[in-house]
This record gives C-alpha cells, structure tokens and sequence, in this order.
C-alpha cells in the first residue's frame, strides 16, 4: 500500500473516531442533565431509551446541518422502524383504507361475535410531529385482539408541514365517516364507538368530543366514550406541580412539551422560552382558568413532592398574539367551558407519577367528574411519559402491559 493512502486512511479513520467520541460526550451530557426518578420501574432502562432517543436527535440534527436530510423526517422514519412490529396477531384481520381522504388502517378481529361489535378510534402520539400508524401498528393489535372491538387507527397530518386544525380536521372526518359505516361495513354499533390516543393523540381525541358536542347536539352520532392516555390537554400553564417535579424525566422533558405546542399552532420557536415561564398568558385571562388550573385542585399526594407555588410573571401581549389560538379548546380542551365539557361522553383517563403531563390528565378528569360526567381515572404510580410503549423485549415494563389492560378492561365494559 502506499504511503499516501494509508495516511489518507488513518486520517479518515482518526475523524471517524473522533466524531463517535464527541457524539458519545454530547449524548452522555444531554443524558446527565436528565432525572431519572428512583420511583420509576427499571430507571436503568429508561436511562437506556432515553440515551437512544437523545443520540439520535443529535444524529439528525448534524445530518440536518450538513444538508443531507431533514431531522423530523429521519426521528420519524427511526420511530417507525424501531417501534413497527414484525408479524400479525392471530385473530385479527388487519386492512389498509382512506375514509374520507384520511388514510387508515382498520384492525378487526375475527373471533365470532355474540352481536355488533364496540369500536375504537385511535390517534397516535408523538407531540403532533412524529408518529404514524407503524409506530401504534402493534398497540393497536394488541386493544384489537385483547378487547374484541374494532380499532381504527387514523394517519392525521402532521407538524412542520401541516399546522393546527389540520390534525383536529382529519381525525374528525375519519371518526365521522367510521361512525356513518360501522354497522354496514364493519358490523360494528356506531352507538359503541369510543375515540382515543395517546399523549398528543389524547389531546387530539378530548378536543374532538368537544367539537362534535357542539356541532351535534345530540342529533347525530357521536363517539360513545373517550379514552385518554396520558394526555397533554392545555398550553396555558407548564408550572403545574407535575411539569414542575417531572421537568427533567424523560421521555417527555418540560422544554420539549412547548416545544410541540408551538409547533403545532404555527413553528413560532422564538417565543419557546417565555410561553415555559408563563408570559403568554394576559392576567385576566390566567384569572379565570385559576379555578381550572389551581395545584389546590389535585389530591395532595400529588403537590407533595418538589413543588413550590410560584407568583405569575409579567405578561408580554406579543407573545399573547403570537400564541392566542393555543388557549382555545380545540388546542388546550382543559380550558373549555362548563356547557361543552359537560356535554361530552364518559371518559377515561390514564395518567403517569413521572410524566409532566399528569396534572393536564387529573384536573381534566375533576372537571368531568366535578360536572357530572362519569370518569375512569387509571393512575400509574411508577410509570413515565410513553411508557405503554414499552411491553415486549429487553426494554420492558410491566407496568406497560398493565397500563394498556386497563385501557383493555374499559373497553370491554363500553
Ligand atoms: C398496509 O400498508 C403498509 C405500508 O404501506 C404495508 O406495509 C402493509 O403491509 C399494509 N397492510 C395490509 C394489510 O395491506
């Protein structure tokens, strides 16, 4: 070999090296920087997952600077491979559609049924940006399979390139053409069709029911019930006790959660720092969501740990405009009044310790309860944000598999 290529080699060999030590440096700071709770099932193996996630945002982010792909575009196709599952369920029958221009995946089981089926809507998660119906694919065999009802999981568009109500717009009309052909097509009791999600899904899923109970009325069908897994259900308040004591549990940090919200109202990022410390919300305004958003509203086990009240931080009326659309209810549905909360179908709601979304969950099943709505309120008192997840292989947790169970269980009494 000649002298020249070999140095050529061992350079490129020694720039290689020296991009995995400073990619290891970063991961394994951003990773220190995290709090994994000794509370949480298995906290190595969230340190593991959350390792994983945060090496391949920086990925993306360093391939996205050197112009060769677009960050979202790479943790989605990650999010899919990693999460996609090989292989189908016994008893299942498994079909991809369009209802009403939105693509879909339906999953209906084929053991006999006594009578029609119940059915379930499903949004997936992923903070409006990521997630797919590959990311959920094995989720949604497993509720179709354990509960005998027929999921339906819809593919909504999603954030940077589509914005708020575009998500709202496709889960609707997919939710309303499965309720108009449920019992010809897939004999299945529109009057038993429950909608639900996950997380960003949740969210999507809550302000849906409020949409529909006020366009409807009560003339038309509507979902019978409205399964929210942990879901993020207002923009108004990241100082909640939960945002405050899980700031920095993965997998859903603090920053990150705002960071979503922005991106899908309009991808206005510069306003990140101030919507977190609250300056969004004009004083009258913060008023009266108070009797909505007040931590005296949560059982006190739950202002326990690491929580202090703060006082509110002036308000920046630029920083109102730019965000105004993300304190109406079809983006933070904790914030709707009475008559339309009232008004929509029994609920349940499963919430996590460690997950800053907690609080969104437990005021929002107060305030259905509190106006008479029935509520299934499922806690887990060790589990994280995104934690059902994470129920087969190496990188389990039981709770998962019982979380989704009770998701199972609820349906199953619809
Ligand atoms: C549905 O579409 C996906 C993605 O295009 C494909 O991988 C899958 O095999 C399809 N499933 C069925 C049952 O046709």
């Amino acid at each position: 070999m000649d002298v020249g290529l070999a140095i050529l080699v061992i350079g490129v060999a020694a720039a290689a090296a020296a991009f995995c030590l400073l990619l290891v440096g970063l991961v394994y700071s951003e990773a220190m920087n995290c709090d994994v709770p000794s509370g949480v099932e298995s906290p190595t193996k969230l340190h593991a997952i959350h390792c994983f996630l945060v090496g391949m945002a920086m990925v993306g982010r360093i391939l996205e600077r050197l112009g060769l792909c677009d960050q979202s575009r790479l943790v989605r196709w990650l999010a899919d491979r990693s999460l996609r599952r090989r292989g189908q369920r016994a008893g299942l029958r498994i079909k991809n559609a369009t209802f009403a221009g939105v693509p879909v995946r339906v999953y209906e089981p084929t053991a006999a049924s006594a009578g029609k089926r119940r059915g379930l809507v499903y949004f997936h998660g992923g903070g409006w940006v990521v997630g797919s119906l590959e990311t959920v694919d094995d989720l949604c065999q497993y509720i179709a399979e354990k509960s005998e009802a027929t999921v339906v999981s819809v593919s909504y568009r999603l954030a940077p390139e589509h914005r708020y109500p575009a998500h709202l717009d496709d889960c609707e009309a997919a939710t309303r053409h499965f309720l108009t052909v449920a019992e010809a097509s897939f004999g299945v009791d529109p009057r038993r069709v429950a909608v639900g999600g996950d997380s960003a899904g949740g969210n999507l899923a809550a302000a849906l029911c409020q949409r529909l109970a006020k366009k409807e009325n009560g003339h038309l069908l509507a979902p019978c019930a409205q399964v929210l897994i942990y879901p993020a259900l207002q923009m108004a308040d990241f100082s909640l006790p939960s945002y405050q004591q899980n700031h920095a549990v993965p997998l859903l940090l603090r920053g990150r959660m705002a960071f979503y919200f922005l991106h899908y109202l309009n991808g206005d990022m510069s306003v990140c720092q101030d919507v977190l410390e609250g300056r969004h919300v004009p004083a009258e305004l913060m008023l009266r969501y108070r009797k909505w958003l007040s931590p005296d509203n949560l059982p006190a086990e739950f202002r326990a740990r690491g929580f202090c009240q703060q006082t509110p931080p002036g308000h920046d009326g630029e920083v109102y405009h730019i965000i105004k659309a993300g304190l109406e209810p079809e983006v933070s549905p904790l914030l709707a009044e009475d008559d339309v909360v009232r008004s929509t179908p029994p609920a349940f709601i499963l919430t996590c310790e460690y997950d800053v979304l907690r609080d969104d969950g437990i005021l929002y099943a107060k305030r259905l309860k509190d106006l008479g709505v029935p509520v299934t309120w499922q806690h887990i008192p060790d589990g994280f944000h995104g934690i059902i997840n994470f129920r087969k292989g190496w990188l389990s947790f039981p709770s998962a598999e019982r979380a989704l169970d009770s998701v199972v269980r609820y349906l199953e009494n619809l």
